[in-house]
């Protein structure tokens, strides 16, 4: 509230405090002052609470086109709807986004998620231009721009931001991206220990990196519908 505002508010506290009954007379010394405070206190207080409600009601609205397809509506083309929140009822993270709008607005709307904590990998998506989990990106404040939110790139889709990671997966598992022994005889039976020396190997491998399809459907590499890894 500015300075100006205030001072009117805390006028009117005063008038009000006068109209209640009280005087506005104060004696010199000790007694005087204190009673001088208390009143002071009072208005300041009034003065407070009148602009409490300013910051508690304004509204921070921001827009959210998202895609929109819905394969039991065949001849509809994918679109992009636009969603307005108020960022000061919504979590920070996109993800607190796209709920608040399902749960509240248009429950049609369709994503996935899971751990809510940027574990499982499940929320990623397009956003504003890249990939990105939903639940570990802030929501840009800046109101006057629109979150534009896509699936996964190079995917079929299954509906609005679902991809369809069938081909992905089939494509890992034809690659094999994992770790195997020379000597698979105790498979089962034993655990397998790794060296600090092995796993240091591992860390400066492309392998490291491969196991994100948000990174993986980001690379230039993985060639758009059907393409392999
Ligand atoms: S919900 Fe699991 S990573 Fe976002």
């Amino acid at each position: 509230m500015a300075a100006a505002s205030v001072t009117v508010a805390a006028a009117a506290a005063l008038a009000a405090e006068r109209a209640a009954g009280a005087s506005l007379s104060f004696r010199r010394g000790p007694a005087g002052a204190l009673r001088l405070l208390q009143v002071c206190r009072r208005a300041h207080a009034a003065a407070a609470a009148a602009a409490a409600p300013d910051t508690q009601t304004a509204t921070r609205i921001k827009k959210f086109a998202i895609y929109r397809w819905n394969p039991d509506n065949p001849g509809e083309k994918p679109r992009m709807q636009t969603y307005e929140v108020d960022l000061n009822k919504c979590g920070p993270m996109v993800l607190d986004a796209l709920i608040k709008i399902k749960n509240e607005m248009d429950s049609t709307l369709t994503f996935r998620r899971s751990c809510r904590e940027g574990i499982c990998g499940s929320c990623a998506m397009n956003i504003g231009g890249g990939n990105s989990l939903a639940c570990t990106t802030k929501i840009d404040t800046d109101l006057g721009k629109v979150a534009k939110i896509y699936p996964l790139p190079h995917m079929y889709v299954v509906k609005d931001l679902v991809p369809d990671l069938s081909n992905f997966y089939a494509q890992y598992k034809a690659i094999q991206p994992y770790l195997k022994k020379k000597d698979e005889s105790k498979q089962g039976k034993e655990q397998y220990l790794q060296s600090i020396e092995d796993r240091e190997k591992l860390v400066i491998t492309p392998l490291f990196f491969s196991f994100c399809f948000i990174g993986v459907l980001a690379c230039l590499n993985f060639f758009p519908r059907g393409g392999s890894l």
